[in-house]
């Protein structure tokens, strides 16, 4: 069984006594096997493992799921444990916010990075993301850090934020796990409906599509806008962004590129989703 450190000076004082490196896998919980390969890689990195569940309100915006975003922490705990987890820090929001979310100082990632796509529809999104990061960094003083290529753009702006503010922690990037059908795991997936499950993963395959074109030589912007077109008459998306970035400056693509990512968000229904494909050679 993991331990469990619900106050920043109890798992401190569990931290003094880890001698070798510390991997930590930050989450949400409502953990699944995406969660999972998270751990996996940070078992066979770190010398203790600490998964850190915190459902953080800073990067809900005042419409969004935070009343209602999936909890399950004794399966969370299940999991930690099969898995091989040596503690969980789970602190209550008060624990983390003592003054309220609203009163304390925040750290900011840059424009280019944080106020576009997702950040363009999730405005407060990234700067609730950085300074909730900075924050259990501080507190878990971790020596690696694993997170999902499935949240590719919250990966960069994480990697920006360790290289900008000189923290001495190694980001190590986790591929996307999937289901049998393509669909990206996501503990937002818990809010489909079997019709909606059903339909989800023309997301994943339209990504392909569009990676399949390109590759074969269409003019990236004439690919996007084909599977933009087939997103938004599938009838069941509210399509929000379908976009090629270059996939380490995050540049806007001007012309054909070899390292690009090909990233999607859409509302099924009202459920919203978010899916990436990375173009390596
Ligand atoms: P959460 O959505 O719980 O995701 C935690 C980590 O798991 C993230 O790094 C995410 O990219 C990764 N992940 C989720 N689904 C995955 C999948 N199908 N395959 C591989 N990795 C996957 O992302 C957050 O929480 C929060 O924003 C957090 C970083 C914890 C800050 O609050």
């Amino acid at each position: 069984m993991p331990l469990l450190k619900k106050t920043v000076s109890d798992f401190r004082q569990w931290r003094k006594e880890v001698d070798g490196p510390l991997a930590i896998v930050p989450t949400m919980g409502a953990l699944h096997d995406g969660h999972v390969a998270l751990i996996k890689l940070g078992r066979q990195l770190g010398k203790k493992l600490a998964v850190w569940i915190f459902v953080n309100p800073l990067q809900f915006g005042p419409k969004e799921d935070f009343g209602s975003y999936p909890r399950t922490f004794d399966q969370d705990v299940e999991i930690c444990s099969k898995a091989g987890v040596d503690a969980i820090f789970c602190p209550s929001v008060h624990e983390i916010y003592p003054h309220g979310e609203n009163e304390c100082a925040t750290v900011v990632p840059p424009p280019e990075l944080a106020a576009v796509l997702e950040g363009a529809f999730r405005p407060a999104f990234f700067t609730g993301v950085a300074t909730v990061v900075t924050k259990f960094f501080n507190i878990m003083s971790p020596d690696i850090a694993m997170f999902g290529e499935k949240d590719y753009q919250q990966l960069l702006v994480v990697r920006h934020l360790v290289f900008d503010l000189n923290l001495p922690i190694s980001i190590q990037a986790v591929p996307t796990v999937r289901a049998q059908d393509g669909l990206a795991l996501s503990s937002r997936n818990a809010y489909l409906n079997a019709v909606q499950r059903g339909a989800a993963p023309l997301l994943y395959n339209t990504l392909k599509t569009v990676e399949s074109q390109i590759r074969a030589g269409q003019p990236v912007e004439e690919a996007l806008q084909q599977g933009r077109a087939t997103i938004s008459t599938s009838g069941q998306f509210e399509l929000q962004y379908l976009e090629a970035r270059d996939s380490i400056s995050f540049a806007p693509h001007d012309q054909a590129q070899n390292k690009l990512v090909l990233l999607v968000a859409a509302k099924l229904e009202g459920v919203r989703l978010i899916d990436n494909v990375i173009m390596r050679d």
